[in-house]
């Protein structure tokens, strides 16, 4: 009965307050508010540092996982093809080969009815983007402002860095995951979004990426569709609540899967490929021994590919594909 007590006391104490012994309240509580603000926006200005000789990773508040969104499972089997488009019939579907989940380019494959077809099968379809590099032959490229485009990507000259800060390239980008959306995909593989690891020009810092991240990946999920993480390792640990999988590039040849494997561990799967010398039709045995078998890679969706991720592919049990795409 105490507790009980206790309230009515204090009840009966506030129904006793002069008005200038409110007004002294009111400020406490404005002080507190504003104290509470600095002090916020303090440790967001630390943890903006975050990208220093402290290896660290930023911390995140933990998020509910989202329902009706797509989860896969680990060790999913699936195809990725992003210089071409499937070549499909929408009134006789077929695909080979025949795995859980194709991995394709979102613009090119608008407006076409591949991911009807690939539904119709029972496959899943992750829709691929660029969400951190400009580039310039896309339907949305004129709206990218100059002053958030940064350096070229290496290797990829015509690809550059961009501000992923920046409002308007958030918009552009929420409205690619509306476009991936409106086409049925059932997840996005959002590309370049490990800028920070890179000569970007902009100084993007992991913080900026795991803000980016989770700017997308609720974009993502209001609409229902699932998201990746692709590559990007230094914010794993932090952004995998968040993912549904992971898409990798070359951790065997960097000797770098153990970094992925918190989603294996969180029944997340991680799609990840390799390019070892020759493949998909001629693979270097030895190379793509020590890439099936590399450690921290037990439970990933090895494939092995070309560079230009065409339409073959060789998976670890030597099976050789060939998906048929518009040439
Ligand atoms: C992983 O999937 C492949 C088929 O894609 C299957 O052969 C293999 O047994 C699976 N491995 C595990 C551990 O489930
Ligand atoms: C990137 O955009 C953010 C948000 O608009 C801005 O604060 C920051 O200065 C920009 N960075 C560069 C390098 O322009």
């Amino acid at each position: 009965m105490e507790g009980k007590e206790g309230r009515f006391r204090r009840n009966s104490r506030e129904s006793r307050l002069s008005r200038r012994q409110k007004l002294v309240l009111a400020a406490v509580a404005a002080v507190v508010i504003i104290v509470a603000i600095l002090g916020l926006g303090l440790g967001l200005g630390l943890r903006n540092r975050y990208g220093g000789e402290d290896d660290a990773e930023p911390t995140l508040p933990p998020a509910p996982q989202p329902t009706a969104v797509w989860q896969p499972a680990v060790n999913t089997s699936w195809q990725i093809i992003l210089n071409s488009k499937l070549d499909i019939d929408p009134n006789n579907p077929a695909v080979e080969p025949d795995v859980e989940v194709y991995d394709i380019d979102m613009f090119v494959h608008q407006n076409t009815r591949v991911i009807e077809s690939l539904h119709k099968l029972g496959k899943k379809v992750i829709c691929y983007f660029s969400a951190g590099s400009y580039e310039p032959n896309r339907p949305d490229s004129s709206r990218f402002p100059k002053e958030d485009i940064g350096s070229v990507l290496d290797g990829w000259p015509d690809e550059k860095w961009i501000n992923i800060s920046s409002p308007a390239i958030r918009d552009i980008m929420a409205g690619r995951i509306d476009i991936a959306s409106r086409m049925g995909c059932d997840a996005v593989d959002p590309d370049n979004v490990d800028g920070f690891q890179n000569e970007n020009g902009l100084n993007l810092t992991p913080r900026d990426s795991v803000d980016f991240m989770t700017f997308l990946a609720d974009e993502s999920h209001k609409r229902k569709m699932a998201i990746g993480l692709k590559n990007a390792g230094d914010i794993v640990k932090t952004i995998l609540p968040r993912m549904q999988f992971a898409v990798n590039e070359e951790c065997a040849e960097f000797k770098a899967c153990k970094i992925f494997s918190p989603f294996v561990e969180a029944g997340k799967p991680v799609f990840h490929i390799e390019y070892p010398d020759g493949a998909p039709f001629d693979t270097d045995e030895g190379q793509k021994e020590e890439y099936c078998n590399a450690p921290g890679a037990q439970g990933f969706s090895t494939i092995l590919k070309a560079m230009n991720l065409n339409f073959g592919a060789e998976y670890c049990d030597g099976r050789q594909v060939r998906t048929k795409v518009f040439r």
